[in-house]
């Protein structure tokens, strides 16, 4: 046999194996709250890690233009049914690389070069390919924004319906990265259709509580619906859209040829894992629990004197206000005080921020990794402690080694991947 075929990583790879399992033990020894990221299944990794990535298969099931992708047509044709049935929508497209080519795909299907949009500014949750200047969608299209109102630190839909009237959009864009409240998806519906626009909601961070009922769902109010399938879902990285069958031709036109060349088939079999098991009854439970565990996160961070924006959380990720006004510390400085004890989160802007980007005011917490390892309120109550503790006194050494032996002691109560991160 020729060796090429079954040589072991760590005898050919030194820097990469050394790397993976380096990164494999950072996980596993820390608390993990970036609100976008997830651990996925063993089942995943496994199908995502397979000669699937040897195959072209440019097309769609049944219409390649490649030969030998009867097998591969299997797996997409599966992704695609298991995908329909979690979002109970009428056509599904598995391929898009990544969340941000799912949202190119659908402008380029909903528009024309120049057309007006409205999104949800990038400063107050929204995300940057719904218009930032500096990305394809703010690049191409003339666009207007919408935020949270000052008051409530919530999407004002009155305001929303005034934008909308006073700028005419094309496409009105919704879903965020970082909105820590239910959005009423039927309502924006309402407000596109008044003004002649289609609706593209990305449901990208809260795929997994609309696929269990947990967060209305958009998909009978809006057009279009694009998620990534690596947060609050459990897939592996990439993108999905969902549309009615009217507009399947079309976005599928726009993901290949317009975007991407060849699917990701490997990628897309972990996909159609991770749909199967966002099918089984427990993965609502899974969901209930990062609510839940949201809610105990948030109420301990309250009852540490710290500041959640819009006062608490609906669903998995909350915002917090480490500055307050300059009583605090910025997003920048809280982001590193609590990456040393290996607590892992990430600064980021609170709506009407008078801090930059890269300082800003706010850090953003998510559970769904935690939840997924099997953390309760309990433990976020815990977690919650250590990052009051640290944010309270972000240079006493006392306060960090303390703090580092708590996230040992509870990590290690919670291991992952056993097979994995050897050495
Ligand atoms: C709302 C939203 N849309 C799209 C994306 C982009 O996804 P990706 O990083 O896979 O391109 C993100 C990523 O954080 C997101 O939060």
């Amino acid at each position: 046999m020729n060796n090429f075929f079954t040589q072991d990583l760590s005898q050919v790879d030194a820097v990469i194996s050394g790397a993976i399992d380096d990164e494999v033990r950072r996980q596993q020894n820390g608390l993990e709250l970036i609100a976008s990221e997830n651990f996925v299944s063993e089942a995943v990794l496994q199908a995502m890690g397979t000669p699937l990535t040897n195959k072209y298969a440019e097309g769609y099931p049944g219409k390649r233009y490649y030969g030998g992708c009867e097998f591969v047509d299997v797996v997409e044709q599966t992704a695609i049914d298991r995908a329909k049935e979690i979002f109970g929508a009428e056509h599904a497209n598995v391929q898009p690389h990544s969340g941000a080519q799912a949202n190119m795909s659908i402008l380029l299907a909903a528009l024309e070069h120049g057309d007006p949009i409205l999104g949800m500014n990038l400063s107050h949750g929204g995300h940057l390919t719904h218009g930032h200047p500096l990305n394809f969608s703010g690049l191409n299209y003339k666009v207007s924004d919408y935020g949270v109102s000052r008051e409530t630190e919530t999407i004002d839909y009155d305001e929303l319906q005034k934008k909308a009237e006073e700028t005419r959009p094309k496409l009105l864009i919704c879903g965020a990265s970082a909105y820590p409240r239910t959005i009423d998806f039927e309502r924006i519906g309402e407000i596109a259709r008044s003004v002649g626009a289609r609706v593209m909601a990305d449901i990208a961070h809260i795929a997994g509580l609309v696929a269990t009922g947990l967060h209305p769902s958009p998909v009978p109010h809006c057009e279009y619906v694009t998620t990534t399938t690596h947060k609050t879902l459990r897939g592996p990285r990439g993108g999905l859209i969902l549309c009615r069958e009217e507009f399947a031709a079309d976005v599928n036109r726009r993901v290949f040829p317009g975007v991407q060349g060849g699917p990701l088939m490997h990628v897309i079999a972990a996909k159609a894992v991770s749909f199967g098991e966002a099918l089984k009854p427990d993965f609502k439970t899974y969901q209930q629990q990062i609510l839940a565990n949201a809610k105990a996160l948030a109420e301990t961070l309250t009852n540490a004197g710290l500041r959640l924006v819009s006062g608490g959380t609906d669903n998995h990720l909350l915002l917090v206000d480490v500055f307050m006004d300059g009583k605090g510390i910025t997003g920048k400085a809280a982001e590193k005080a609590l990456d040393e004890v290996h607590i892992t989160v990430n600064k980021n802007t609170i709506p009407f921020d008078t801090n930059k980007p890269f300082v800003a005011s706010g850090i953003r917490l998510g559970t769904p990794a935690l939840t997924t390892r099997g953390m309760k309120e309990d433990d976020m109550r815990a977690v919650g402690g250590m990052i009051a503790a640290l944010i309270h006194e972000p240079d006493s050494e006392e306060v960090k080694t303390k703090v580092r032996g708590q996230v040992a002691e509870l990590t290690a109560k919670f291991p992952m991947y056993p097979a994995r991160g050897k050495g």
